[in-house]
């Protein structure tokens, strides 16, 4: 552990008070896969990592899991939804195109706080602590971000290139002020020139809705595999170099590596070319599969679980996803439950 005594180089005034997740009860497994398509576990292993995955019940939708998610993160910080000034989801499997998914979740946690989502696909998070840690630099004194996706609702189930990879969930961070700062640099980035490597092709403005969508399946998920992944190779390393350089820190002073969970190859690959060691990178892509905007906040809450971070920790974020969208920063991790210590009236506190 690194534990530097003064924050890094352009940080935001902000903190992670504390984090929560939620995982639908159901688990398939590659072989529940093979079963049903023509792939099997071998296959499934060694291209991608992945071994199980969590899949919402036919009543759930995306806010279900953000709420659960939302709720645990909130009791983490020892606060309420009371507390909240404001609410961003991240997803790109909204429960419905209108209205946002962040008003049904605001309702559901009894506050009438402002909520919206964000949508950047694999990327939704970071966006999210991005647009949040900004929200509590300039005035607001909680905020609740939520990455969540139901991604199993818009893949075909009889595409193997796609239904392999991904599950669901969702993870929630909550951001307070603090004027030491930690959370930042950020670097977010975006290249929207060919969005057909990753996306579904209708369903959109630009096509809605018909009956031939429906008969050619094109309104579900698809993407060119080689493409997308040396995209999130290159893109995943040279974020997580820049917002290094930009904290003035070595990736020595990394002490977890939490990147977006695709691919474990690609994690490897991005881990080997930031020359971070093997052991202080989390990985839950092999539980989860590919959870999107959920894959971050999911894998740092399991991280915190795992009793893998200490207060003082710094821990670097990276993720990339559809658009194409990407984007990193450094959190340094505080312990949980403090939110609420910090609020206390002064007077009433005892020495
Ligand atoms: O979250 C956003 C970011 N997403 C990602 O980062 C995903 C990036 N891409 C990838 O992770 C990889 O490209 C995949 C895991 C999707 C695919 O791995 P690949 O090594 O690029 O495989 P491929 O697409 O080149 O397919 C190789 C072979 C093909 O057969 P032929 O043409 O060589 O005979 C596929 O038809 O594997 C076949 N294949 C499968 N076989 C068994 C494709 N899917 C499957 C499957 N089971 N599920």
């Amino acid at each position: 552990m690194t534990a530097a005594a003064t924050p890094w180089r352009a940080t935001v005034p902000a903190r992670i008070a504390g984090i929560g997740s939620y995982l639908p009860d159901r688990v398939v497994t590659n072989d529940d896969l093979a079963q049903v398509l023509d792939t099997n576990d071998e296959w499934i292993r060694t291209r991608t990592g992945i071994r199980q995955r969590h899949v919402v019940a036919p009543e759930q939708a995306t806010s279900d899991l953000a709420i659960a998610a939302g709720e645990a993160a909130l009791a983490d910080a020892g606060l309420t939804a009371a507390d909240v000034s404001t609410i961003i989801v991240a997803t790109t499997t909204p429960d419905h195109t209108v209205p946002g998914t962040a008003p049904i979740v605001a309702a559901a946690l009894g506050t009438e706080a402002g909520a919206f989502d964000v949508n950047a696909a694999c990327s939704g998070f970071l966006y999210g602590l991005r647009v949040g840690t900004a929200m509590v630099a300039t005035g607001d004194d909680v905020v609740l971000v939520i990455g969540a996706e139901a991604l199993t609702r818009i893949v075909d189930p009889t595409d193997r290139s796609v239904a392999v990879l991904f599950g669901d969930g969702a993870g929630a961070a909550v951001l307070v002020p603090d004027e030491q700062g930690a959370i930042g640099p950020f670097d977010l980035g975006a290249d929207g020139q060919d969005p057909s490597m990753l996306w579904t092709c209708t369903g959109g403005t630009r096509t809605p809705v018909s009956p031939e969508v429906l008969e050619d399946r094109s309104h579900f998920l698809t993407m060119r595999g080689g493409d997308v992944y040396r995209n999130a190779v290159a893109r995943m390393t040279a974020s997580s170099k820049l917002v290094l350089e930009r904290a003035g820190l070595d990736v020595d002073d990394v002490d977890l590596f939490v990147g977006h969970q695709a691919n474990l190859r690609i994690l490897e690959a991005v881990r080997g070319r930031l020359g971070m060691a093997e052991e202080r990178t989390h990985v839950t892509v092999d539980q989860h599969g590919n959870t999107s905007a959920a894959s971050v906040p999911l894998a740092l809450a399991d991280a915190r679980d795992a009793g893998r971070l200490t207060p003082g920790d710094t821990v670097l974020l990276t993720a990339f996803g559809a658009g194409l969208t990407w984007g990193s920063t450094l959190v340094r991790w505080h312990p949980s439950g403090t939110a609420a210590a910090d609020q206390q009236d002064p007077t009433t506190e005892t020495a």
